[in-house]
């Protein structure tokens, strides 16, 4: 029997090819991103012998940095934001391929200069012309640097030349329009990686595993036994240092349209005839076309939003949303989220997917929450109070793994009854860590796997599912309209009665 599975490398279940000699350049070097993910990961995949002899990487920033000083700043990142630098030799090694070019983004003459210095580290390093383009730069800079790369002839070759770019993808439907339009201009869409770094999860791939490669559960997957979707990513975590992005944006953009949809897109789509990137994102577009707020003429019974206020995380006193640094004391920006969608299709019609993130909640915690139907009939009712449907937990992170609720007798004489848990743990089961979602994406994006990347109609699609929300939360409001929640606590009273008016509560985590 053909299996989807057949072909392992597509999920990395065996996946030993090492990428074709390239150039990597990192656009927005002396950031964040470069130091505390894109520079480790790709140090762990050094370190993991997944990288080519020849791999070169090639930072670009405006800052007037030399070779060495790049070189010495990846290093910091890997000693912080690693497992740490290992073998020295290996390090010489991959620094070795470390190099730097200052420029800026909207200038012309930096793309001469970044080209020619490239071509001769081809020269040097034996890359071939194969470069990949990283976008790690504020989103303002997208289309100036796709239309200078363009320009300059540097991603003209489908076959070597690839760009990555990160979140968020525009900023609505229109903008979303707007910046694939510019895509579409300078390269083809093959050669787009866009990110979203929740599919690099290993929980999150095993999420196809877990329906496609199991008999019993996909017969049980479907509005038939499904009575809802709860869809949970928390954060304790406030703004931080980023008022500056997070205010024009909020949760609905920065977490809902991109990672909640994934997970709700990888939980609901039908099985796709194969492993290729096309077959999975066609899937997914499918349910994305069926997919809807509730009732988006009455956006107070699906969609709700919330702020945290001033509160107590882990034993100590925590500013407001709007007492952040930097942040507009009268923002009417979202941190918290909580919607209830619905997918008119075939598998699902009537079963309500309920998503919800926020900051500064008591807990870190992402899962996915299946909950079935309850028996038709509870022939003990005499004996226990209420028996609890089954719930099919699958925690992306962090402890991960999934689980099974059932109802089983307690010991005794009495008749009596209790839920319990099937578990399986990553951890346990498979005795290592899970790997960090940037390196599983750059070995893809280097391999030309597109899978985990995001399609042009895909990241369109999930704008337009968010839309109704969006306008009406971008419209000027009396800032007392956003309903407040206490920092570490779970959310809004609002939040509850979304889930308390269909009969439904949310999970206790
Ligand atoms: C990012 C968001 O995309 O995801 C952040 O911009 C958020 O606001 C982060 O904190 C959460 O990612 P993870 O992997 O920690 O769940």
């Amino acid at each position: 029997m053909v299996t989807l599975l057949e072909n392992p490398l597509r999920l990395g279940l065996q996946q030993q090819r090492t990428p074709e000699p390239l150039i990597l350049v990192i656009f927005g070097a002396s950031g964040d991103l470069t130091q505390r993910k894109l520079i480790p990961a790709l140090y762990d995949l050094k370190k993991a012998r997944r990288l080519p002899a020849e791999m070169t990487i090639v930072g670009v920033a405006r800052r007037d940095w030399s070779h060495d000083y790049f070189r010495e700043q990846s290093r910091i990142g890997v000693e912080e934001f690693s497992d740490g630098i290992g073998s020295e030799a290996v390090w010489d090694d991959f620094a070795e391929g470390l190099f730097y070019c200052s420029g800026n983004m909207d200038d012309a003459d930096s793309y001469q200069k970044l080209k020619s210095f490239l071509e001769e580290l081809d020269g040097k390093r034996g890359t071939r012309g194969n470069r990949v383009f990283y976008l790690a730069v504020s989103p303002k800079f997208f289309k100036p640097g796709l239309r200078q790369l363009g320009a300059a002839g540097m991603v003209n070759d489908p076959m070597k030349h690839r760009i990555v770019i990160e979140k968020p993808f525009g900023k609505d439907l229109s903008s979303a329009k707007s910046l694939n339009r510019v895509v579409q201009q300078v390269c083809k869409e093959e050669q787009v990686y866009r990110i979203d770094h929740y599919l690099g999860k290993e929980t999150v791939q095993n999420i196809l595993v877990f329906r496609f490669a199991n008999a019993i559960f996909e017969p049980l997957w479907n509005r038939q036994f499904v009575d809802h979707v709860q869809i949970t990513v928390a954060e304790t975590v406030g703004v931080e240092e980023r008022a500056g992005y997070y205010d024009t944006s909020g949760a609905l953009r920065d977490m809902v349209q991109n990672h909640l949809m994934q997970l709700l897109l990888i939980t609901a789509m039908e099985p796709p005839n194969s492993l290729d990137a096309d077959s999975i994102r066609n899937e997914k577009v499918k349910v994305l076309q069926t997919l809807h707020l509730a009732d988006a003429n009455n956006l107070d019974l699906c969609a709700i939003r919330g702020q945290y206020a001033p509160g107590w995380m882990k034993g100590k006193p925590v500013p407001g949303y709007r007492q952040e640094p930097d942040v507009n004391p009268e923002s009417t920006t979202p941190t918290f989220v909580a919607m209830k969608l619905m997918a008119d299709n075939w598998r699902w019609k009537g079963v309500p997917f309920y998503l919800r993130t926020g900051k500064r909640l008591p807990k870190k915690v992402t899962e996915i929450a299946i909950q079935f139907r309850e028996v038709p009939l509870t022939i003990f009712k005499s004996v226990a109070q209420q028996t609890s449907p089954n719930i099919l937990t699958m925690r992306i992170q962090p402890n991960e793994g999934i689980s099974l609720r059932f109802e089983a007798k307690m010991p005794g004489p009495e008749l009596r009854t209790r839920s319990v848990d099937m578990d399986f743990s990553y951890g346990t089961s498979f005795g290592m860590a899970t790997a960090d979602a940037y390196t599983r994406l750059l070995l893809d994006c280097m391999l030309g796997d597109q899978t985990l990347f995001t399609r042009a109609d895909e990241v369109e699609e999930a704008w337009r599912v968010v839309t109704p929300a969006l306008s009406a939360w971008d419209a000027p409001a009396d800032p007392k309209t956003v309903p407040q929640y206490e920092a570490g606590t779970w959310q809004p009273t609002e939040a509850e009665f979304l889930l308390n008016r269909d009969g439904r509560r949310w999970r206790r985590l």
